[in-house]
């Protein structure tokens, strides 16, 4: 009787797909979670098994669940997941991951899938975060760990109460291929999901609310936010401590150098041991370079060489397929991890190695596991692909906090939930217009990137990248293959050194935006359109492009979109100039805005046009900003280093900054050993403006010697 219902329902459900509203919980202050069907067992939380960053969001303000709430719909046919969520004419849509040429997302079809960038927006990168957020203020993430199709608002229901309208192409000139729709539609492959909603009431409130509920943004140590390189692939340790005595004898800061695949004695599948003819003494040559103030990262990938002292240890809980014929740890096996933690430890971090760059862990398609490979775990292969940088980020991350000690990293790929991961995203891609977009789409997504300057065909490209590369998460160069120097290109050498130390010298400013992304979830590298003053309708046209019908009858409405200018920090607007540009055009938000390196007013919610001449990357202030600098070190202050302040104040406006300080070095800021100093910008009566900053509390860091004013505007 019992098992014919069973089979009664079963035949229901295959002939009536389950079609339900959700019931919404809420989880967080601002954040509710809905249940369609069953979740699977391993979901993108399930990996990085971070928690909610709780405090963070007492200073949120309260919200209640968004109205759009009740009209997300759930369904599922055939095992799989159909969620349809509301969209309005007004709406645009940010996120969906690490895209690199487009930032309005509204419109676009994706299959979120972890790969090494392609070239093109199509859902395959390094980060497919199925996390988005709306112009509107509320963001929804679907917490899978399948590849999931998107439908970013394209294709229209029949039923729709808000359809478009059908029009003649033979005569309307606004006839578009691409009709208004309605909704978002994600196709989850999986008899069930979780999905979250984020309230705002701001985009910049969504963004928060999701990077505190997956653990608050990361904070690097100190020295991670200095300057690195990576050199040439098969130096030799002795290379290697001529390239950074030259960094010093040229006064160059250098705070980490990474070393790439010629440190192992196998690379391409790895040992994760040490090439003892380049590094006979790899302890005593990291010594050295501790001892010099730069600490050694080591690049590497997860795929072990049958030569490896751990290949068959690990070869039972390894996948079924190899990736250059090297096997892959089952990551999703408590006991793959610990074989290859053991190793790491042994090898690198008891001797004094200070992080990783985690290379193809993302792809592409012909080297990596393919999606018919197995693992002991019983995690599909697609499962592992979606996971595996979460998982890499995870297991080091915690070797190293297990140490008290903080780390920084590169890694090839990414997903939601690593956002407190200490890892910047980089790739082999090399257009530098879509390294800035891809910088813009960090800040939505909870990663990190960096637009790493490699080498150039000439001096303005040159100088170019790394005018960029210094105001990013991770200030480096990565000379694997090419063996590039700083002063490589003559013509530009003094400028290059400017903006190498001016990186260092805004050590503060950096380090209290990343405590910011850590305590409050603000992203410090993120889009103009989370800026308040701005609006996207403000600057954004769409239009339709009427050229060649025979090359293309099905001509789209497209919108324009500001993808090469950023917020660096609370004040900062970046506006990169490219190779062969003269001028360009920058698009200010409300509010006065400054120029960083005068003081001079520019302009205030307009578009102005600058020529910054080859010198000068154009960065403007907004109105109030208060900038602490430090003196330039070569090297990041250690734990508990005196440093002198200078504290610049941009505009007319009062300023009032809050200054983050640590140790920069250990987690003890988890336990409350951090200070908050405020500086305020205030006129006194005779109406100059004059500055103070708050003495640490008593007991809490403080690391500040002297400090003095700089009034950028009135001077
Ligand atoms: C690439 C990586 C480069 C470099 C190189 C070394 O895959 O993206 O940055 O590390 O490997 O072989």
């Amino acid at each position: 009787m019992k098992s014919r219902i069973i089979l009664g329902i079963l035949t229901f459900c295959i002939l009536f797909p389950v079609r339900a509203q959700m019931v919404w919980k809420q989880v967080e202050a601002g954040v509710w979670k809905g249940v369609i069907g069953t979740p699977e067992d391993y979901s993108l939380l399930d990996v990085s098994a971070v928690a909610p960053l709780k405090e963070g969001f007492t200073r949120l303000p309260e919200v209640s669940l968004p109205d759009l709430a009740d009209e997300i719909i759930g369904s599922i046919q055939d095992g799989r997941t159909n969620l349809r969520i509301p969209l309005q004419k007004n709406e645009q849509l940010y996120g969906f991951g690490l895209n690199f040429q487009t930032v309005h997302q509204r419109g676009k079809i994706l299959n979120l899938h972890v790969d090494h960038y392609g070239g093109k927006d199509n859902g395959r990168t390094h980060a497919p975060v199925p996390f988005y957020v709306s112009s509107l203020g509320y963001g929804v993430f679907v917490n899978s760990a399948r590849y999931l199709t998107v439908y970013a608002g394209s294709g229209a229901r029949k039923d729709s109460p808000d359809a478009p309208i059908a029009k003649d192409r033979n005569t309307d000139k606004t006839w578009a291929a691409n009709p208004y729709s309605d909704a978002v539609s994600i196709l989850v492959p999986a008899s069930g999901v979780e999905i979250y909603i984020f309230a705002g009431p701001t985009p910049m409130d969504v963004v928060r609310r999701y990077n505190l509920f997956c653990g608050g943004g990361a904070l690097p140590p100190r020295w991670g936010l200095g300057f690195t390189l990576r050199t040439h692939r098969m130096y030799t340790a002795g290379q290697v401590e001529k390239e950074a005595d030259e960094f010093e004898r040229r006064g160059y800061p250098l705070d980490f150098i990474g070393l790439e695949p010629g440190w192992q004695s196998k690379a391409y599948p790895c040992s994760f041991e040490w090439d003892k003819k380049r590094y006979p003494d790899p302890a005593g040559f990291v010594r050295k370079m501790l001892d010099k103030n730069i600490r050694i990262n080591l690049w590497t990938n997860p795929y072990v060489s049958p030569e490896s002292g751990v290949y068959k240890e690990m070869y039972p809980v390894s996948g079924s397929h190899t990736v250059w014929c090297g096997i892959v740890p089952d990551l999703a096996d408590g006991k793959a991890r610990r074989i290859l933690m053991d190793k790491f430890e042994q090898e690198h971090v008891n001797i004094g190695v200070s992080g990783y760059k985690i290379d193809e862990v993302d792809g592409y398609d012909r080297w990596i596991w393919p999606d018919v490979a197995t693992f002991p775990s019983g995690k599909a292969a697609e499962q592992m692909r979606q996971t595996y940088g979460v998982w890499m980020q995870r297991i080091t991350t915690d070797m190293y906090k297990e140490r008290n000690q903080r780390t920084f990293g590169l890694i090839r790929s990414s997903n939601a939930g690593a956002n407190s991961f200490p890892y910047v995203l980089y790739n082999d891609y090399y257009n530098h217009r879509d390294f800035i977009t891809a910088l813009i789409n960090s800040g939505f997504s909870g990663v990190l990137w960096t637009p790493e300057v490699r080498n150039s065909k000439t001096a303005e490209e040159w100088l170019r990248r790394f005018q960029t590369v210094v105001f990013s998460p991770m200030a480096m160069l990565d000379a694997w293959a090419s063996g590039t120097k700083p002063w490589s290109f003559p013509e530009v050498e003094k400028q290059i050194k400017e903006y190498a130390v001016l990186r260092m010298r805004m050590m503060p400013y950096w380090y209290t935006e990343f405590a910011r992304y850590h305590f409050d979830g603000i992203p410090p590298f993120r889009a103009i359109n989370l800026e308040q003053g701005f609006t996207w309708k403000q600057t954004v046209k769409t239009e339709i492009k009427h050229s060649d019908l025979e090359k293309n009858p099905y001509q789209e409405m497209v919108s324009k979109e500001i993808k090469d200018q950023y917020m660096a920090g609370e004040y900062l607007l970046v506006a990169p100039v490219f190779t062969g540009q003269k001028e360009r055009t920058v698009v200010l938000p409300k509010g006065n805005w400054y120029d960083f390196y005068t003081g001079e007013y520019v302009g205030n919610g307009e578009s102005i046009t600058v020529s910054p001449g080859l010198d000068r990357i154009p960065v403007f202030v907004k109105d109030g900003a208060v900038i602490p600098f430090m003196e330039a070190m070569l090297h990041a202050p250690k734990a508990g280093e005196k440093i002198n302040l200078e504290i610049r104040h941009y505009g007319k406006a009062d300023g009032a900054y809050r200054l983050y300080d640590d140790d920069g070095e250990t987690f003890d800021y988890e336990k409350g050993v951090y200070s908050w100093r405020d500086i305020k910008v205030k006129r006194d009566k005779k109406g100059r403006l004059r500055g103070t900053i708050s003495k640490a509390e008593k007991g809490k860091p403080d690391n500040i010697a002297n400090v003095t004013w700089k009034f950028m505007t009135e001077k």
